[in-house]
C-alpha cells in the first residue's frame, strides 16, 4: 500500500504522509495541510473522520466489537481483573505485580479524606440538585483546596497528583449520594477494598454498626466499573484532553470531563434509559409504540440506549452487562419487570429493518441502569457511577497527553457569516 495520500486541489497535487497505527488503522496525517494548500482546511462536524491524537491506551474496532485496554480484551478484564489493577493498567500502560498495586493502594488510601470545607459547599447545594452538577462542582472544587499545579515533568508529582485524585474521588461520589438521600456524610473505611470501600462510603445507615459486605454488589460494581473504564476519544475523554491541553490543572480538566459526560447522548444515557423504560411501563408496556415513534422523523423520541458512534455491530460492553443484568438480579432475588421489556425492546429493535439499517445496537448503557437500580442506587446518580468507572480512563489520557506534549487543542472553521458591514447608529436601523 503506498505511504501517501494525494489530495488535489485546484489542479494542484499535494502529497500527504499516511500514518499507520499497531492495529494497521492508516490515516491522512493532514498537519501540514493548510500550508502546503495556501489555507485550505476540513470540515468535520462531530469529528467523525478526525484522528485528534494517536494514543496507546485503548483500542476499539467498532465494525468488529473489539474493545481493549493496553492490550488486553475487556471480556478478560471484566472476568479476571478488579477495577484497581485496571486503573493502574490503564494508567501507567501494564498490569501491576502484587507489591505495585499494594504501594498503589496504600498511596490512594493517604488521600482518602477531603478538606472539611468541601462539607460546607455540599451543604449549600440544594437538596434537588442533580448529582452531575454536584460531582462536578466539587472535584473542580477540589483545586482550592489542592492549588500546586502539576508539575509533569515530574513523575513524582504526576504519582502524586493521580493517587490524590484517586483517593478523594470516591468520596465525593458517595457524599453526593448521602447528601441526596439525607443521610450523614462518612469517611470510609481504609481496612477495605478499593470498591468494598466506597459500597460502604455509599451505603452504611447511621443505625449500622457494622456494614455487611454483598459480595455480589461488589462484584457486580467491580465489573461495571471496568466496562466504563475508558473508551478512548469520545465526548468526555476528549474535553479531558482539550481541556488539559491548555495546562489547566487536572481536577479541572476532570471536572470538564465530568460536565461532558453529563449529556443523555453520552453518559447521561443510563438514566434517560431507565426513565425511558420507566415511562414505557407506565404507559401499559407497549413497546411497539415506542419502537415507532423512535422511527418517526417527526417525533424527537429516541431509543436511548441504542446506537453508538464507533461500534456498527455490537458493543462489547453490552453483551457483558447484559449477562451480568441477569446475574446479579437473579442473585439479589429481585424480579424487575423493566428487564423484561429492555429485552423486548431489544429484541424488536434488532429485528426491525430502520435498526439494522443504520446498524444500531444496545449500548453500554441499556442494561447498566437496571443493575444499579438492583443495587439500591437512584437514577440521577446513576451517570455519577459512570464518571466513578471513567475516572482512570481520563486519567490516563490526560497523562498521556501531557507525556507527549500535545499542542492546545484549538480545531478551525469555515465562517459562513455576513461580510464586513459599515456600522449603522441606532437611530438608522
Ligand atoms: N433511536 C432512533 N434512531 C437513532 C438512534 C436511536 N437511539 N440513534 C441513531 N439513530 C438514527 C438517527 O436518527 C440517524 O438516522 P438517519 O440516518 O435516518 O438520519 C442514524 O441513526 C445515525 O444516527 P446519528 O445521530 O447520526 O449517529 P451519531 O453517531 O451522531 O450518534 C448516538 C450516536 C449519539 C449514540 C446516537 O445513536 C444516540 O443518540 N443514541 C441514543 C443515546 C445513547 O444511548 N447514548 C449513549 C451512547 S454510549 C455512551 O456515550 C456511553
Amino acid at each position: 500500500m503506498a505511504n501517501t495520500a494525494t489530495i488535489e486541489i485546484n489542479g494542484q497535487k499535494n502529497e500527504f504522509p499516511l500514518y499507520t497505527g499497531t492495529e494497521n488503522e492508516v490515516a491522512i496525517d493532514i498537519s501540514k495541510l493548510r500550508g502546503t494548500t495556501g489555507g485550505v482546511t476540513t470540515i468535520d462536524p462531530g469529528y467523525k473522520n478526525t484522528g485528534s491524537c494517536v494514543s496507546g491506551i485503548t483500542f476499539l474496532d467498532g465494525e468488529k466489537g473489539i474493545l481493549r485496554y493496553r492490550g488486553y480484551s475487556i471480556e478478560e478484564l471484566a472476568e479476571k481483573a478488579d477495577f484497581l489493577e485496571v486503573a493502574y493498567l490503564l494508567i501507567f500502560g501494564d498490569l501491576p505485580t502484587t507489591a505495585e498495586l499494594d504501594k498503589f493502594h496504600a498511596d490512594i488510601k493517604k488521600h482518602a479524606v477531603v478538606d472539611d470545607d468541601v462539607k460546607k459547599i455540599l451543604d449549600a447545594f440544594p437538596k434537588s440538585a442533580h448529582p452531575m452538577g454536584v460531582l462536578s462542582s466539587l472535584t473542580s472544587a477540589l483545586t482550592a483546596f489542592n492549588p500546586s499545579s502539576v508539575n509533569v515533568e515530574s513523575e513524582e508529582e504526576m504519582y502524586n497528583a493521580i493517587v490524590r485524585i484517586l483517593g478523594k474521588f470516591p468520596i465525593l461520589v458517595a457524599w453526593t449520594m448521602r447528601k441526596k438521600l439525607g443521610l450523614p456524610l462518612y469517611y470510609g473505611d481504609s481496612s477495605l477494598g478499593y470498591v468494598e470501600n466506597i459500597l460502604k462510603m455509599m451505603f452504611k445507615q447511621p443505625n449500622e454498626d457494622k456494614y455487611t459486605q454483598n459480595p455480589i454488589l461488589v462484584n457486580a460494581l467491580d465489573k461495571l466499573l471496568i466496562l466504563h473504564a475508558d473508551h478512548e476519544q469520545n465526548c468526555s475523554t476528549s474535553t479531558v484532553r482539550i481541556v488539559g491541553s491548555s495546562h489547566a490543572g487536572l481536577f479541572a480538566s476532570l471536572s470538564a470531563g465530568i460536565s461532558a459526560l453529563w449529556g443523555p447522548l453520552h453518559g447521561g444515557a443510563n438514566q434517560a434509559v431507565l426513565e425511558m423504560l420507566e415511562a414505557i411501563k407506565e404507559d401499559g408496556g407497549d413497546t411497539k409504540k415506542y419502537m415507532g415513534k423512535a422511527k418517526d422523523k417527526a417525533d424527537p423520541f429516541r431509543l436511548m440506549g441504542f446506537g453508538h458512534r464507533v461500534y456498527k455491530n455490537f458493543d462489547p460492553r453490552a453483551k457483558i452487562i447484559k449477562v451480568a443484568a441477569d446475574e446479579v438480579l437473579g442473585d439479589l432475588g429481585v424480579q424487575d419487570p423493566i428487564l423484561d421489556i429492555a429485552k423486548g425492546l431489544e429484541k424488536e429493535a434488532l429485528e426491525d429493518q430502520y435498526f439494522v439499517d443504520r446498524k444500531l445496537y444496545p449500548n453500554v448503557d441499556f442494561y447498566s441502569g437496571i443493575i444499579y437500580r438492583a443495587m439500591g442506587i437512584p437514577v440521577d446518580m446513576f451517570t455519577v457511577m459512570f464518571a466513578l468507572g471513567r475516572l482512570p480512563g481520563w486519567i490516563a489520557q490526560w497523562r498521556e497527553m501531557r507525556l507527549r506534549k500535545e499542542p492546545i487543542g484549538r480545531p478551525r472553521q469555515v465562517y459562513i457569516g455576513e461580510n464586513e458591514r459599515a456600522f449603522k447608529a441606532i437611530a438608522d436601523r
